[in-house]
């Protein structure tokens, strides 16, 4: 995903902002490519190639890892059966059933389970919630890495929190062991052309962005303005009358916003991480 512009432009569209005012920002072939990231939710029916899996996969390890411990593992999904199943037990998304590469990211203890006891060690920390923070931060941050890669080679993705829908039917479908635990799915595959979307605005900077302390009221004019830029991108997009407000109110407001997750823990604990 290249394509004319300058680092200046692409900033400007992220944000909706109109032109980019102040100095040039800085600028690179990495930032370009981060700042036309789209989710990609309509394939080619193009496989995705051995060598694009492995240069993918190499990038994600390539993160930064939390002491080194590399708690997550990846399990590489192609067969259309199991994509089609899989895609059945979290509620049907075509995304995944149609995604000619689907990488479910999972918080992965058994290996160092399996390494402790191997020494004669005990398991004494897999329910401990700083383990499961580790491994679900590491994993967030690779997984970053493997999307980045694989949009550098023209290829495209989703990431799909929806694979926590059904954690026993996921646990099932992929064969995962107690200690290993589904975070996210990744689909990739070349982009259809003609699916519908575009760069998707973010929050003015201003809202994010803190200088030395936080400051607890930094929010509220950007998100105004947050609130016509993104629902001005969704009408683009054929979404009439979409509220970024409606949508975190909904989200944060009751547990029938978190569509069923809000039993993470227990399904957790079923998998030994009791995040105590
Ligand atoms: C951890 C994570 C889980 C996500 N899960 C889903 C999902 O289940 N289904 C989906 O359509 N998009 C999912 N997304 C994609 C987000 O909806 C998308 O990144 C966001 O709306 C911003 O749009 P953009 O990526 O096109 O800029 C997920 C993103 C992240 C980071």
């Amino acid at each position: 995903m290249s394509g004319a512009g300058t680092t200046a432009s692409r900033i400007a569209a992220r944000y909706r902002s109109g032109a980019h005012d102040g100095p040039e920002p800085a600028s690179s072939p990495v930032i370009d490519l981060a700042l036309q990231h789209r989710s990609v939710r309509e394939f080619l029916p193009t496989p995705v190639a051995d060598g694009e899996l492995e240069s993918i996969v190499a990038a994600a390890q390539s993160a930064s890892q939390s002491s080194n411990l590399q708690v997550w593992s990846i399990v590489a999904v192609r067969d259309r059966d199991r994509l089609q199943r899989l895609s059945a037990t979290i509620g049907g998304r075509p995304y995944v059933a149609n995604a000619p590469l689907f990488l479910a990211f999972v918080a992965d203890f058994h290996r160092a389970a399996a390494l402790a006891r191997a020494h004669g060690a005990e398991v004494g920390t897999t329910g401990c919630i700083e383990n499961t923070l580790v491994a679900f931060a590491d994993a967030g941050i690779a997984a970053q890495n493997a999307l980045l890669a694989a949009e550098s080679l023209g290829l495209g993705g989703v990431f799909v929190g929806s694979l926590r829908n059904d954690i026993p039917g996921v646990v099932a479908e992929l064969g995962l062991p107690r200690y290993v635990f589904p975070i996210f799915g990744l689909s990739i595959g070349r982009p259809d052309p003609a699916e519908n979307a575009g760069v998707k605005p973010r929050l003015p900077m201003a809202a994010v962005l803190h200088h030395e302390q936080y400051d607890p009221e930094a929010w509220r004019a950007p998100v105004a303005e947050y609130e016509e830029r993104l629902a001005d991108y969704f009408a683009e997009h054929g979404k009439d009358d979409y509220s970024w407000t409606r949508t975190i109110v909904t989200r944060i407001g009751s547990v029938a916003g978190l569509h069923g997750r809000e039993v993470m823990r227990e399904r957790l604990r079923e998998q030994g991480l009791d995040s105590d």
